[in-house]
């Protein structure tokens, strides 16, 4: 349920953010969610570094080590000259691996919504790779954008999208994200991509419920953020984060429950919440080597090569436009 109220409203600088409206709307529906992609403010973005860190969490653990032993065919794969586009540009360990081997690039575009993490990113890449054209995008990937054309004419245009962060969409989603890249990428383009698998789901279930409480403290961060940047109202402690794993629709779910009847009010909308009730924060979907080609070539790809771990846990998969 939600109301209109007119009383005044919160503590933050008036200004209310330009994210607000898909808030309000989420929080309005039958089942009350929050776009994952705000999770990612300075405290969000150190708290992912340290859920990276994670004993259980072999996401990132295991990438980075499909990046370092195997970079070398990816870029062979690639072929040289290329214009090489990072979706959501976090963390450069794995592009560095990338960047370490590709054939001449023409240009590397990294894009990411947060501007101060990517310049800051940009430069220390500057310094390592003073041979290669590096133009940064601050945007929102789901959104449209621009990338500059590269001084040199590219031989063809490859998206590297790491961190299976393909799973935060639905498969509908997906597809349509995958879609927007065969575009940007044209005939004969090509897509590096990290895919996490499915898998025994109490490894998934640790994975993002680990013992520290850093993934229940990166959930409630959401919370945190809307309290101070646009006057929320939520009652940190009255929220616990729980992650559970839907195995008819291959997804980790997380959640933020309300432990007791309580209401929150943000610019002027109050929501209500019972016992029990709760806030969708995130999807992480697991895919099998099948299941993404599917979606893939829904989007007009063909699975070339597919990196995979001995437990195959997670994959780096290469894949090409005809
Ligand atoms: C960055 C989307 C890949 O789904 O595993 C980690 C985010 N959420 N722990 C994931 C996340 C909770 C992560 N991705």
């Amino acid at each position: 349920m939600t109301t209109t109220v007119s009383t005044t409203h919160g503590t933050h600088n008036g200004q209310l953010p330009d994210y607000l409206d898909e808030v309000l709307a989420g929080l309005s529906a039958p089942e009350k969610t929050l776009p994952c992609k705000l999770f990612y403010d300075e405290r969000g973005s150190d708290l992912f570094d340290r859920i990276c860190e994670l004993d259980e969490y072999y996401v990132t653990r295991v990438e980075n080590a499909l990046m370092a032993e195997h970079a070398a065919e990816m870029a062979d794969a690639i072929g040289p000259g290329c214009l090489l586009i990072e979706y959501g540009a976090g963390s450069s360990t794995k592009i560095r691996a990338l960047l370490d081997h590709l054939w001449e690039p023409a240009a590397f575009v990294p894009i990411d919504i947060s501007g101060e993490h990517l310049v800051r990113s940009t430069d220390a890449l500057k310094k390592s790779y003073p041979g290669v054209e590096i133009n940064p995008v601050v945007a929102d990937f789901t959104a449209p954008f621009k990338v500059p054309a590269p001084s040199i004419k590219p031989s063809r245009n490859v998206v590297y999208f790491p961190g299976s962060t393909i799973g935060n969409f639905t498969p509908e989603e997906a597809s349509d994200l995958l879609r927007g890249m065969a575009e940007r990428v044209g005939p004969g383009g090509g897509l590096l991509i990290g895919v996490d698998l499915v898998k025994d789901p109490a490894i998934l279930h640790a994975a993002y419920n680990d013992r520290e409480g850093v993934t229940a403290a990166f959930n409630l961060n959401l919370l945190v953020r809307l309290n101070r940047e646009a006057g929320a109202g939520f009652n940190l402690s009255c929220f616990t984060h729980r992650a559970s794993y839907n195995t008819e629709k291959a997804r980790i779910e997380m959640r933020l429950y309300s432990e007791r009847r309580q209401s929150a009010e943000i610019a002027g909308h109050r929501f209500d919440f019972e016992i029990g009730e709760s806030i969708l924060t995130e999807y992480s979907h697991k895919y099998t080597v099948e299941s993404f080609g599917k979606i893939a070539s829904a989007a007009g790809f063909r699975t070339r090569r597919v990196w995979m771990d001995d437990d195959e846990l997670f994959s780096v998969q290469y894949l090409e436009l005809d």
